[in-house]
């Protein structure tokens, strides 16, 4: 009970750290809006099966939808010279316009992206929802959109009456064309349809901005429709003059007198130079019925014929089940039963990932590869983990543990949703996380700007994120979880860039499976602390150890070993913690941080980090701290003691033989001069596994 309230005190405090901080997302995908969480104003809903309706039959009206939280185009300067510029984006959606009458139209929409949700001041009609007579033009809109126009307003200077728009400040377009896509055809030159926009059908289109070229492109197709290559618009625009640092992306529209639907189906969006993720056609929305149902002269002539094709159908139909029978089989043992909902069904995992296609693979780990998927049951995002494994043995126990441990709820961990067992794999089944995993930011070459993306705010942020994740697990759950493979590989973050600690209890398969006379360590060289080397038994405290080596990562935007190009030699090695202490014995440790940040860098928080990154890898596991202390040291309710003049540290067992001795001097030393306001009950190497 009392962990409970606590618990609920640190999230409360997480929470309003988080408020302070929250950026906008850096990629969202929305296949059909059922249950998303838009900001809806005016004549917008989203209808029951999840298409996102931007007017009603109300006329004269307005209808606005955005993506709830803004997105940081660009993060506020710091004061340094150097100019942020606004990166790359795509971005693409599926729409349709459904007007009461098949020939006529008299409002089209845009979609935007604007410095804020409130367009309450602009007007129905030809103005979109997006302006009034007064503001139409003014650079201080900062708007920048897309018009779908199905009137030709002369005072716009509107080319048609079925024309597409790039529009700055001003419904007045700075670049247009008559709606309609350039179709490839092998070799051939392109030729050009026309698309007519209230033909009442889906129409996908994709909008980009190539920062390095300040271009827009504007492409459009019919849905479903491979995009084609050449762009319907192409605009040299500089949008870093338009586009405010942070901003909201949405769309609008408004009705006149003629009624007409304009439909959403589906949008996604990407910042920073990715494409647009794709859409699930599959999954989008149907557009409703309009008019009643064709019936068919021909019904009474086609019946006979329908008759055999059923019976013909019937008896295909059974070969297929039979052969999917097979293709999706999995293991179900009695045992299984007790652990019920955590168990997905291999053929919706099967769906919800294209059939494991390549294309939604999203990376391939120590334990397998890892794909992409859409659950069809609800329409959220998961990350599908397929991991080998040959051995039965320890898998009911490996399964107790997946079921125990996907009742771990915190907002630093990466939720696991459940599993799946086939013969010779299991599937695990987490919650997506749309920024993909530290490291990959942390150690890009190229691609990031990774002080645009992890500039040392968000490094802190992250920092505090894992510290709060690992606590949790030690020590305020109602069973002590030893992640046992800590790095910055397994962090992932979430759209709002938080800290969150992946695939934990996976490195137990291993523990389990293994063959009990050979010591089978699990982890990852620089990560590995001595004692889980020596007893290949991991600990919090090891945990601890490898949370050390992190810090010290995402401080330093370096690995914890690295090898020298090619050469497999000791000495060649760079060893992170060797070169964080040796900056530590020379008085300046901060110097030790990444270069790339340059100075803008909060120097007391670097400090607190590096030094606290050398306490946790302390070669004596009583002597680190435990997660509780580190988390008062990051949020500065204790202070952290300062190293021993003696303090040293290990890489090899071979060296930690020779370190042994002294070693044991320098912790009693170190934690005779360490007082922290936590109860000091934890210091002492007691068993770690079990309840507590
Ligand atoms: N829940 C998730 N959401 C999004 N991407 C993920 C998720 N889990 C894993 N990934 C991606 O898949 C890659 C491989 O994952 P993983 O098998 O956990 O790697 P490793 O074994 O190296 O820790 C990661 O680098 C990450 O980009
Ligand atoms: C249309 O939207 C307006 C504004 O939200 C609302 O007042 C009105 O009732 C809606 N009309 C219909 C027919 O749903
Ligand atoms: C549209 O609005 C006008 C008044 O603004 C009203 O007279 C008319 O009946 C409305 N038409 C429809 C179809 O709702
Ligand atoms: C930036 O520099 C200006 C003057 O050069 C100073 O007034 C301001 O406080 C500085 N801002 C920050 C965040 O350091
Ligand atoms: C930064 O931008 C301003 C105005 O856009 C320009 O005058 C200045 O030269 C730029 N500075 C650098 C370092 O590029
Ligand atoms: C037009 O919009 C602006 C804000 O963009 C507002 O200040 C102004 O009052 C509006 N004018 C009219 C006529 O509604
Ligand atoms: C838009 O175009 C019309 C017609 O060419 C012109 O009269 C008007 O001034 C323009 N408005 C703006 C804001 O550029
Ligand atoms: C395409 O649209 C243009 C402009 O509206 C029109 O002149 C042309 O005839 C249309 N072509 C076809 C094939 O519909």
């Amino acid at each position: 009970m009392a962990t409970k309230i606590l618990l609920q005190l640190m999230l409360v405090v997480a929470v309003a750290v988080l408020a302070v901080e929250a950026t906008g997302a850096v990629e969202f995908t929305y296949n059909g809006f059922g249950g998303a969480r838009l900001s809806l104003d005016g004549m917008a809903t989203v209808t029951p099966s999840g298409l996102l309706l931007l007017t009603n039959d109300t006329n004269m009206s307005k209808g606005h939808a955005f993506h709830p939280d803004p997105v940081t185009f660009r993060r506020p300067a710091t004061n340094d010279t150097r100019n942020i510029t606004m990166p790359s984006f795509s971005t693409t959606f599926v729409f349709a316009i459904v007007s009461e009458f098949l020939d006529l139209s008299t409002s089209g929409f845009v979609f935007l992206i604007a410095p804020s949700k409130d367009l309450s001041t602009a007007m129905p009609q030809q103005y979109l929802g997006l302006f009034n007579r007064s503001d139409n033009g003014d650079p201080r809109n900062r708007v920048f959109a897309v018009e779908f126009d199905t009137v030709r307003n002369p005072e716009f200077a509107d080319i048609d009456n079925n024309h597409v728009g790039v529009d700055v400040n001003s419904l007045n377009s700075t670049a247009s064309a008559t709606a309609g896509y350039y179709h490839d055809d092998g070799e051939e030159e392109e030729e050009f349809r026309n698309l007519s926009l209230i033909s009442r059908e889906p129409m996908q289109v994709w909008v980009d901005y190539d920062a390095a070229a300040t271009e827009v492109t504007v492409t459009m197709a019919p849905v479903r429709s491979p995009r084609p290559r050449r762009p319907l618009i192409s605009s040299k625009i500089d949008l870093s003059t338009v586009i405010s640092d942070e901003a909201y992306l949405g769309f609008s529209s408004a009705s006149s007198i003629v009624l007409v639907k304009h439909y959403v189906l589906g949008w996604s969006f990407s910042l920073g130079g990715t494409p647009a993720p794709p859409l699930d056609y599959r999954n989008l929305p149907k557009l409703p019925r309009i008019g009643p149902k064709p019936r068919s002269k021909a019904l009474i002539v086609a019946l006979p014929i329908a008759t055999t094709a059923a019976v013909l159908a019937a008896v295909a139909a059974g070969f297929v089940l039979l052969r999917r029978r097979i293709k999706y089989a999995e293991l179900r043992e009695d045992w299984e039963t007790e652990f019920g909902p955590h168990r997905f069904a291999f053929k919706d995992l099967h769906h919800a990932t294209g059939g494991f296609k390549d294309t939604r693979l999203l990376g391939v780990g120590g334990f397998g590869r890892v794909y992409r998927g859409v659950l069809p049951s609800s329409g959220t995002e998961v990350a599908v983990k397929r991991v080998s494994h040959e051995s039965r043995q320890g898998m009911k126990e490996f399964v107790a543990e997946v079921v125990s441990i996907g009742r771990l709820r915190h907002r630093n961990l990466v939720q696991l949703l459940g599993y799946c067992r086939r013969k010779g794999e299991l599937l695990l089944v987490y919650d997506y996380m749309p920024n993909g995993s530290l490291d990959k930011h942390l150690h890009s070459h190229g691609g990031y700007d990774v002080r645009l993306e992890l500039d040392w705010a968000r490094r802190f942020h992250v920092i505090r994120g894992v510290a709060a994740g690992l606590l949790y697990m030690h020590e305020d759950w109602d069973q002590v979880v030893v992640h046992r493979d800590i790095k910055a590989s397994n962090v992932l973050l979430d759209a709002e860039m938080n800290g969150r600690v992946g695939d934990f209890g996976l490195a137990r398969l291993y523990d389990h499976g293994a063959d009990p006379q050979t010591t089978h360590v699990v982890g990852t060289m620089g990560y590995l602390a001595p004692e889980l080397v020596r007893t290949g038994k991991a600990t919090t405290r090891s945990d601890v150890f490898a949370f050390g080596a992190f810090l010290l990562e995402v401080a330093c935007g370096r690995r914890p070993i690295e090898e020298e190009d090619g050469v497999d030699d000791d000495d060649d090695r760079f060893v992170l913690v060797e070169w964080v202490l040796g900056h530590w014995r020379e008085g300046a440790i901060v110097g030790a941080v990444d270069a790339r940040l340059g100075s803008a860098f909060d120097a007391a928080e670097a400090d607190l980090v590096l030094r606290l990154g050398l306490a946790c890898l302390h070669p004596a596991p009583a002597a680190r701290p435990t997660m509780r202390q580190v988390m008062h040291y990051l949020d500065g309710s204790a202070t952290l003691p300062d190293l021993p003049e003696t303090y040293a540290t290990f890489n090899t067992p071979a060296a930690m033989e020779i370190y042994k001795p002294k070693f044991f001097d320098s912790w009693s030393t170190w934690r005779s001069t360490t007082s922290t306001a936590t109860s000091g009950a934890a210091m002492s190497d007691i068993a770690l596994s079990g309840g507590r």
